[in-house]
């Protein structure tokens, strides 16, 4: 199997690590726009081998497209980070020129791949994917819910003082603080949560997960990498193992939940076709208004995106 990661930066660099490491797949090109960065990052990685004994190959590439030919998965993590003086609409001009251009450049070599979306605004960057792709939705989605959902899971292990493994939960909505985590398909070995954690501390480990990027940004001056690599990583393998797993993406949804023509945190089954069912719960009445709100903050980032597609 061959996985190309796209951004060779932080979480581009981790994805590539833990897929070779776990040899997730048996070639890995990671590739960049900045002269030599990911050739390096490549070199280190694959210095790692003889260490932590495996065989994955890790190859760098300077925005040569060509050594992705044929890749059977590729990670989009380019994109730049917001800056101080840049407003939300500029970030998505940004990125969305990266994505679109990463995405043409994948697509041209490896019009057979599965593409999963990392950049950020996540929702809507996945959006731009899609648009530029021309491959069914089924192949091209976003990575955020994995994370999110281990932040909520590592929070609750820690407050119950349990292992993380035995920690299930469902979340879903956009990627940023109007997802929406679900205390009623939480269950800690089985049990609900709601029979461990009183709803005011639960509410308050809720409130902690939506924030829970801004919480790493405030520590390190700049957002996660470990968690977010990983998780990439962790959605990479379900595809090329397809392993059918079940998991919260940003998917498109065409009536799924009541929406239509919008990306949107869902939970999943993820195996070799890429998205092979999108799971739809019987949310109740206060799920499903906090699902609505979620939805339009995505959708009102989406027409932004859309907005700058018409006047272009
Ligand atoms: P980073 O700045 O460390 O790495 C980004 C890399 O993209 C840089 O090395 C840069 O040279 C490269 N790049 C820029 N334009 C490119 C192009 N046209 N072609 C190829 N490479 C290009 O940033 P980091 O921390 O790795 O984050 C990457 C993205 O992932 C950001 O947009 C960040 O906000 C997002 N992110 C998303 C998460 C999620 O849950 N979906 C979680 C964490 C980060
Ligand atoms: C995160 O959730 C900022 O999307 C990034 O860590």
């Amino acid at each position: 199997m061959k996985v190309t990661v796209v951004g060779a930066g932080n979480v581009g660099a981790t994805c590539a690590d833990v897929l070779a490491t776990r040899e997730i797949a048996n070639e890995i090109v990671l590739l960049d726009i900045k002269e030599g960065f990911a050739e390096g990052k490549a070199l280190d990685i694959w210095q790692t081998a003889p260490i932590n004994l495996y065989d994955s190959r890790t190859v760098g590439s300077t925005n040569d497209y060509s050594r992705t030919a044929d890749s059977d998965v590729v990670v989009i993590t380019s994109g730049l980070p917001r800056k101080p003086g840049m407003s939300r609409d500029d970030l998505i001009a940004t990125n969305a020129g990266i994505v679109k251009t990463v995405t043409e450049n994948v697509v041209k070599y490896s019009p057979n791949a599965i593409i999963i979306v990392v950049s950020n605004p996540l929702d809507v960057m996945t959006y731009c994917a899609y648009l530029n792709a021309n491959m069914p939705s089924s192949r091209v989605f976003g990575m955020a819910g994995v994370l999110d959902t281990a932040r909520y899971r590592a929070f609750l292990a820690e407050e119950l003082n349990v292992s993380p493994k035995d920690i299930q939960a469902v979340l879903m909505g956009g990627h940023g603080d109007t997802m929406v985590p679900l205390p009623r398909y939480t269950t800690v070995g089985g049990i609900p949560v709601t029979e461990l954690i009183d709803e005011a501390r639960l509410n308050e480990i809720i409130e902690r997960t939506k924030f829970g990027g801004g919480e790493i940004v405030k520590l390190l001056g700049t957002s996660a990498w470990y968690a977010p690599g990983a998780a990439a990583a962790q959605m990479v393998e379900a595809v090329v193992r397809d392993q059918k797993r079940i998991f919260p993406v940003c998917a498109w949804l065409q009536g799924e939940y009541g929406y239509s023509d919008i990306y949107l945190g869902v939970p999943v089954v993820l195996g070799k076709n890429g998205i092979e069912k999108i799971i739809e719960l019987q949310l109740n009445d206060a799920e499903k208004a906090l699902l609505a709100d979620s939805a339009e903050a995505v959708k009102s980032v989406m027409d932004v995106l859309d907005n700058m597609n018409e006047t272009a």
